[in-house]
């Protein structure tokens, strides 16, 4: 028996709708398959959480959420309690640095039952690899003066480890798809560190023979993922780059809604943590109807990173069974509740 320790942290929004189904549907998991025991342990920590402690977790929360096998996350942010960037880099963007959660790798794939808003959609299949760590996200910069002279300075971080890494990622993960990987990059407009980006591509490109590239500015990749999205199988992107184009994989899937994510520890040192690509969606919560599905496919991602891609493969199907079947929330279409949904999907895993 494989057991494995699990931190929730439901967070804001829909994070408290979509996490606690998606939690059923694992437990439903475990039941069918015997081999797999689950220890989940939910944690409050949220925007909420922040207006009555004055931080997002407590001071040894990263302590605690070290010692698990990996952390199930929904989405943190609810702008009008607390500002996003301090919500978002005292939790989420904490523990994916701290963590050393260096890849986040994100899919996008047509799913039967769920109409691309594309008129064409061909049969995409494809993956961002984003880096996680540093580009630009960083807190190296700052602002002076006030009024007409203010002055605020981002800097952002490219360093050779970082960099090569995440390129190495996509060239071993095309290995095992369809062997092509394409660079998304900016160095027309940006001077330093976009230039840097694809002098190091070319560079880890000659390890890779036997994998086939090609490389694409970012603007004109974005338009591609909406006109031709079915010639990328791995894309490999700054950490900005790669957080646009995996909404914008969303979309052209049928919901942002959908879209799963992994953040990767690669080192072993510390837990990967799992949260779909979508955010709080303020708008819709408490409403009921937000999809569950992107949260539960990050569920299959973090089955496939415990070595059980099988079931993380069985899980993959009965969702889209389910899409295929109409049983769908309304931002794909359909009339159902998030817990419909995930009811519908306990019970075909339950009579697998
Ligand atoms: P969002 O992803 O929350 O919402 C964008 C749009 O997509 C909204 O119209 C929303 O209703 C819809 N949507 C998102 N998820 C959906 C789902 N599961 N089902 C149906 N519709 C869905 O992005 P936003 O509005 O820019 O951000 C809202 C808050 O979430 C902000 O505080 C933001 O910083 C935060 N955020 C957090 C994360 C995260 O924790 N990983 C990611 C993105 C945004
Ligand atoms: C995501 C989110 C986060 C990011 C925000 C909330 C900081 O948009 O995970 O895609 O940009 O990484
Ligand atoms: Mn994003």
């Amino acid at each position: 028996m494989k057991k494995l320790s699990i931190a929730v942290i439901p967070g804001d929004g829909i994070g408290r709708e979509v996490v606690p189904v998606s939690l059923d549907v694992l437990r439903a998991i475990e039941e069918v398959h015997g081999g797999i025991k689950l220890e989940f342990t939910e944690f409050p920590w949220s925007s909420e959480y922040y207006l009555e402690h004055g931080k997002m977790m407590p001071d040894d929360g990263l302590q605690t959420l070290q010692g698990f096998d990996a952390i199930f996350l929904g989405a943190i942010g609810n702008p009008q309690l607390v500002p996003d960037h301090i919500s978002l880099w005292g939790l989420l963007i904490k523990i994916r640095r701290e963590f050393e959660q260096v890849i986040n790798i994100r899919p996008a794939k047509l799913i039967t039952g769920i109409q691309s808003p594309l008129v064409n959609p061909k049969d995409f299949d494809l993956i961002v690899v984003r880096e996680n760590s540093e580009g630009e996200y960083s807190e190296i910069g700052g602002r002076i003066h006030r009024g007409e002279d203010e002055i605020a300075i981002q800097n952002a971080i490219f360093t050779r480890k970082g960099t090569e890494r995440a390129m190495r990622y996509a060239f071993e993960l095309a290995r095992k798809r369809r062997k092509h990987v394409t660079s998304a990059t900016k160095s027309n407009g940006i001077f330093h560190s976009m230039p840097y980006w694809d002098e190091v591509f070319k560079e880890v490109k000659q390890e890779y023979s036997d994998i086939e590239t090609a490389s694409f500015h970012i603007d004109a990749l974005s338009a591609f993922f909406v006109t031709r999205p079915h010639i990328f199988d791995v894309i490999v992107a700054s950490n900005l780059f790669g957080d646009i184009l995996t909404d914008l994989g969303g979309a052209i899937m049928g919901s942002i809604g959908i879209a799963p994510a992994a953040n990767i520890n690669l080192n072993g040192k510390y837990p990967s943590m799992f949260e779909p690509v979508h955010g709080s969606a303020p708008d819709i919560y408490g409403q009921g109807v937000a999809n569950p599905i992107g949260q539960i496919w990050t569920a299959k991602m973090m089955l496939d990173h415990f070595g059980e891609a099988e079931l993380g493969q069985q899980l993959l199907n009965v969702i889209e069974q389910v899409t295929a079947d109409g049983m769908k929330t309304p931002d794909i279409g359909g009339k159902a509740s998030t817990r419909e949904v995930a009811d519908e999907i306990c019970r075909r895993i339950k009579s697998l």
